[in-house]
């Protein structure tokens, strides 16, 4: 008979499940999530159910990492399919609080995070993110204290920012980064996706394809400046409007001039009416 899945509500309750785990010398593996799952979190779960005896899952859409004018009240939350897809991937426990539970009355303390958080990427257009999300994985990677936790690299600059803060934090958790789960051809998934119109959905391949042909391009040996002053436009072309389209080192997020700087990361972050997609691809080392 399948074992229902164990669902706790609070950090006290979570302690003491992750404790009775332990007892049994069981590995923890924790995938925090904000619910909303599609083939990407899974693709996580599974990884983490490689990696650990124990996998937890966090769903909790974080307020702390949303200004007020995005998207917190209409971020999609989708509960009964996300359990039940936890359920088939057998997840050993959900940790699904309440606001109240994380952020208490009178809540004054938050994470500050800097170096990788402070690139000119994504906290240039939201400068509130990455204290929220720093503040929020740092709480979430305490009450646990697994001794893997898993996110994906769709999102790489904020994986930069959680491994920096595990690490100046002096964390023992290990910091697994899951590849990016694309549909066929090519977008990214992304729980955001929901909202483009059938047009919109139709170009938003562009800006995989584009990093695609940036990188191989890079490897080629052409001008960086070209290559990526190409690909703005065939991104500019398709209808989006670009936050950013640009090449870093990737280990630390660090403007790069030339390919020798490497290795490169591409980042791109662009709007098409009024959902905003990320996406990034690793540039393949030269064999010289
Ligand atoms: O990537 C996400 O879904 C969120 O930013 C995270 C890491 C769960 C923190 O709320």
């Amino acid at each position: 008979m399948a074992v229902p899945l164990r669902v706790v509500r609070t950090v006290k309750a979570l302690r003491a499940t992750i404790a009775g785990f332990r007892s049994r010398k069981s590995s923890i593996a924790l995938v925090p999530t904000m619910g909303a799952l599609h083939d990407g979190h899974i693709s996580l779960v599974r990884l983490a159910r490689r990696l650990a005896r124990r996998t937890v899952v966090s769903i909790f859409v974080n307020p702390a990492q949303f200004a007020p004018y995005e998207d917190f009240g209409r971020y999609p939350r989708t509960w009964k399919v996300d359990i039940a897809a936890l359920a088939a991937e057998k997840t050993d426990l959900v940790f699904a609080p309440e606001v109240a539970e994380l952020y208490p009355e009178g809540f004054a303390t938050r994470i500050a995070p800097e170096g990788p958080a402070l690139a000119g990427l994504e906290d240039k257009f939201r400068p509130h993110f990455f204290g929220g999300v720093a503040t929020i994985v740092a709480k979430l990677l305490i009450a646990a204290l697994p001794d893997i936790a898993i996110f994906g690299e769709k999102d790489y600059q904020q994986l930069l920012v959680i491994r920096r803060l595990v690490r100046d934090l002096a964390l023992p958790i290990k910091i697994v980064g899951g590849r990016t789960v694309r549909e066929k051809d090519g977008l990214a998934l992304s729980s955001r996706n929901v909202y483009l119109t059938p047009d919109e959905r139709k170009a938003a391949p562009i800006l995989h394809r584009t990093l695609q042909e940036s990188a191989a391009a890079l490897v080629g040996r052409g001008s960086l400046a070209e290559i990526m002053a190409h690909g703005k436009m065939a991104i500019e072309r398709a209808g989006f409007k670009i936050d950013y389209f640009e090449a870093r080192h990737a280990e630390t997020l660090v403007p790069i001039a030339s390919p020798k700087e490497g290795p490169i990361r591409l980042l791109v972050a662009a709007k098409l009416g009024t959902t905003r997609l990320i996406d990034n691809l690793g540039v393949p080392l030269k064999r010289s």
